[in-house]
């Protein structure tokens, strides 16, 4: 039998050093953690980790570099058979690391990140990818102008290929920098975070999803996931839809609950899933997420 088609996340994997604390500290005190861990991050790895838990193919597209944090992301990722074929090696570079101090009373999580001297993977390295063993394609947004030419890649596919051997695309905007505004109007599915959202001047993910929707190509789906109020989406037809949020018996950590959230709205959508069903199954998982340390308890 033919493999099943993977789901390819285009973006960033770092280490994140996670301590965790029941009261977060003031500036300038001497204070002991409950606990601290090392832990595979980045937003693109992240959803990498939530569709492997879920039961989904997948494969990550990043830069790697050699050394010990590099060294354990990567038996990480092998770690739930998320494929590795196109990460790109950096010798020279160093992987970059998140502090992140991770709030259990709380579930905040504050992250300090530490960029790297790792270029982001280009345009010329997704020329290698066989886009036909894909049947989704999600990029973290980074790079836009070479994620741009990587985009327009599988949209040239798609027009000359088949129906059924099309790759949908989605979009993440998460980071308010003005460079990445331009990917709004690229993939079928742009997902915007309340950052960008309030960037833009909304104060809610319904008014997000109405004000940018003029920004997305036409046909796309602009979701926007905000917190413990759910999330907003605006499919093709106009509608506005929204999930409320799952709320967890206690909100221990919400690192990476916006990268889950995308990991099952992608893989209910890339399953044929409607909007409002992919919308609630991406809160429920999110939710769950919250209520856990780290991805492991989602399932
Ligand atoms: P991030 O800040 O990680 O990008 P969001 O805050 O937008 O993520 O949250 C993504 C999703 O995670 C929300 O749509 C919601 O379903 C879930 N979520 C986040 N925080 C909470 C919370 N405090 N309670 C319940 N669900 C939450
Ligand atoms: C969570 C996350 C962390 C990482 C940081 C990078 O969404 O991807 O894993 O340290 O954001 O901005």
């Amino acid at each position: 039998m033919a493999e099943e088609k993977r789901i390819l996340c285009v973006g960033l994997v770092c280490l994140d050093v996670i301590s965790v604390v029941d009261r977060y500290p003031a500036e300038d005190t001497d204070s002991r953690c409950i606990s601290q861990r090392w832990q595979r991050g980045g937003n693109a790895s992240n959803t990498c980790t939530v569709l492997a838990l879920l039961g989904a193919p997948c494969a990550f597209m990043g830069s790697l570099a050699p050394g010990h944090a590099a060294g354990f992301v990567r038996d990480d990722f092998q770690r739930y058979e998320v494929d590795l074929t196109h990460v790109v090696l950096h010798l020279g570079c160093t992987l970059p690391i998140s502090t992140v101090i991770s709030n259990s009373t709380t579930g905040s999580r504050t992250i300090l990140h530490a960029a790297s001297n790792l270029p982001d993977v280009t345009a010329a390295d997704f020329e290698q990818v066989d886009l036909s063993r894909f049947k989704w394609i999600h990029w973290e947004g980074r790079n836009p102008s070479e994620q741009v030419k990587m985009i327009e890649r599988v949209e040239e596919h798609n027009q000359k290929c088949p129906a059924t051997g099309r790759v949908a695309t989605s979009v993440e905007v998460e980071k308010p920098r003005p460079e990445l505004y331009q990917l709004l109007g690229y993939g079928d599915v742009v997902f915007v975070s309340k950052d960008v959202a309030r960037d833009f001047g909304f104060c809610s993910a319904p008014e997000a999803v109405k004000g940018l929707r003029r920004h997305v190509k036409t046909g796309a789906t602009l979701i926007c996931a905000w917190a413990e109020h759910g999330a907003d989406a605006m499919g093709p037809d106009g509608q506005l839809v929204h999930a409320d949020a799952f709320p967890p018996p206690a909100v221990v950590d919400t690192l990476g609950a916006g990268d889950t959230f995308n990991a099952a709205v992608i893989l209910a959508l890339s399953r044929g899933r409607p909007l409002p069903e992919a919308l609630a199954y991406g809160c429920q998982v999110a939710g769950r997420k919250c209520g856990v340390q780290g991805y492991d308890g989602i399932v």
